[in-house]
Parts: structure tokens; sequence; C-alpha cells
């Protein structure tokens, strides 16, 4: 309830609209490149390939992305959120190639620390999905994906990452403990240095399916459904629960997490709300790629503005509380937001 909601004639709130200068005097939300976090998918081989369900997005060449990372630092966008996409044939059922200090994703950190030093900050997924045959986020056995020897394994992968020198860790597996487990493996591995960005309240959308194809989880993933376990419902969050967002968050801040996440932003505006309003802690959140391809593809058809439904997207996520947003727009929103 407004404290002053006055009254018609006296108060016509249309008088504040007038011009360009009064509506940017009297915004309460305004959007900075520094809201930003860039998502990245590297892969293994020097050309470039883009995605074929998010126009406008590539998979990069270590090269390609010292360069964005270097673009990421010029356009004052603080991180980078950095997604290995391995060839078929690196792939295993156990996803052991994610505990290889010298993987696709550990050369790709160690690149841009090189160039970059601390100039921008590198975010690394801590979950199983590049690097398993069936794209699960944790070890499948008998149709189901175990819980604590997942932990295991996600704590492992967490020091490796740091190792190879990621800033931030962001487990994005939603394994119950997995917090509590990596900031005891980072602490004891001597990295207190090391962010945990938790990707607490994660739910089990529709709208990953452009990531998956990215990283080509979805072919695996139907090898998954042959397994018996065709989605990952039995660890990421139903849609249809808030309350049970506030406990994941509640859970992760005891456990140890620095930053915590919603996911997907645009279809939880209200738990991205509630989050901030009970914990005030850092709060991001991930306008993911099937978001960003509804945009792309309504503007690729000449149906909307493209940059104009980019930026108000991702602005109405900081009016609902979100700290920092990760978006494949955020290059495209920064320039807009300098020019
Ligand atoms: C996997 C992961 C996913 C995303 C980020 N990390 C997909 C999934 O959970 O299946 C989705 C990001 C996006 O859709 O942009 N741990």
């Amino acid at each position: 309830m407004p404290h002053h909601p006055g009254r018609y004639p006296t108060t016509r709130l249309r008088r504040t609209r007038q011009h360009d200068w009064l509506r940017r005097m009297v915004a309460d939300t305004a959007l900075a490149p520094a809201d930003l976090i860039w998502p990245l998918f590297v892969h293994e081989h020097e050309a470039s390939h883009p995605v074929a369900s998010m126009p406008g997005v590539e998979r990069l060449s270590i090269d390609g992305i010292v360069k964005a990372a270097a673009e990421a630092a010029t356009l004052g966008i603080p991180a980078i959120a950095l997604f290995p996409v391995l060839d078929a044939r690196h792939k295993t059922d156990d996803g052991r190639l994610a505990l290889d200090a010298d993987n696709l994703l550990c050369r790709a950190v160690r690149a841009v620390r090189k160039e970059t030093a601390d100039a921008v900050g590198i975010i690394c997924d801590v979950a199983l999905d590049p690097y398993t045959t069936h794209g699960h986020d944790g070890l499948l056995r008998d149709g189901r994906i175990l819980n604590d020897e997942t932990v295991d394994v996600l704590r492992r992968q967490a020091v490796v990452l740091a190792e190879a020198g990621c800033h931030v860790v962001a487990p994005s597996d939603m394994m119950d403990g997995r917090v509590g487990a990596i900031r005891a493996a980072l602490d004891a591995a001597g990295r207190h240095d090391v962010c945990i960005l938790s990707y607490a309240a994660k739910y089990a959308s529709a709208f990953y399916g452009p990531f998956r194809d990215a990283l080509g989880s979805h072919a695996a993933l139907a090898t998954a459904a042959a397994l018996g376990v065709a989605d990952k419902k039995t660890y990421q969050m139903d849609p249809a629960n808030g309350d049970e967002a506030l406990r994941e968050v509640a859970l992760d801040l005891a456990e140890g997490a620095d930053m915590v996440m919603v996911k997907p932003a645009g279809t939880a505006l209200d738990v991205i709300w509630r989050v901030k309003q009970a914990f005030g802690v850092p709060t991001l959140a991930y306008q993911v790629s099937g978001e960003y391809a509804m945009i792309q593809a309504a503007a690729a058809n000449g149906w909307l503005d493209g940059r104009k439904a980019a930026v108000e997207s991702v602005l109405v996520m900081k009016r609902a509380g979100a700290d920092c947003i990760l978006t494949y727009f955020a290059p495209e929103i920064a320039r807009t937001i300098r020019s």
C-alpha cells in the first residue's frame, strides 16, 4: 500500500511521466553493467559454433573466452559464468572428467586468469551434467540419482575448480548438503577465499531446453530416459512451490553460501522478492536460455523490439530484488546502458 495515495484531481500521477528527464528522476530502479553476469560456453574447438536455439550465442574456443572476458571488463560487467561443452566421446557414466585438473573448463579458467588477473570474476558451475553420458547433474544408479555419493564428487570438483583459479564456485546440482560439503572441502584445501554462489532455488524448468542443446545434454537426457530417469524433478524444485525456496535458501546459507540464486528468474520474480525480503543476502537471478530464446525468436519475427524487451525483462528482475542477473543479453544490455 502506498504511504500517500493522494486523491484526484490534486494528485495526478501522469504529472511525473511527462518528460524523459522527469521519468529518469523518479525511477526507483536502475540497471547498470555491474548488475550483469555474462554466461559463456567454451568448447574444445578453434572455430566458434552457434547454438541454434540461442541466436547470437556461440560456443567459443578458449581464446574466444579470453577475448569475451576482456570485453566484459571493458563493458563494466563484473563477472562471467563459464560452462564447458564437451565432445560426446569425453563423457562417461560417472562424469569423471569433472575431476581432471587439465579438463577444458580448468584450462579456460587458467587462460582467463592469466590474461585478466582479477579484473573479471570467474564463476563456474559445480555439477556433473556437462560430463555425464546421461546428462544428469549427479551419479545415476538403478534409475536413481544418488545424493551423498554425488556430493562427495562435487566437493572434489569444487576444489579442482578453485585450484584452477575460479573465484566463485556455483553448485547448480540441487543435491542436499552439497554447500556445506563444498565449503568444508575448500577450507581444508586452504581456499577460504573462494566464494560459494549456490543455485539455492532452482526449479525443474522447461526453460533450460536451449542450454541443454548447447551442451549436447539433450540427447544425453534421452539416454537417461531409457535408464528410467527422464527429467530432473527428483532434485530440482517443483515450480508449484514458493515456501520450499525459502527453506532451500535457509539451508544453503546455514551451510556457508555467500550468495544465493533463484532460477529461472522470469518465472520466479515472486521468489526473488521473498528471498531478498526474508534474508537480505546477495540474491542473484538467472535469466535462463529459454527466456533468452523466447525474446530472440519473437524479435527475429519482428513481433517485438528485442533490445527493449531484453532490457525490460532484466530491469524488472532487479526491481524484484535481484542484486545481479545472469543473462545472455549481458553485453548487449551493457552496451545499451552505456550509449
Ligand atoms: C546444469 C545447469 C543448467 C543450467 C545451468 N546449469 C541446466 C539444467 O539444470 O539442466 C541452465 C541454464 C540455462 O538454461 O540458461 N547444472
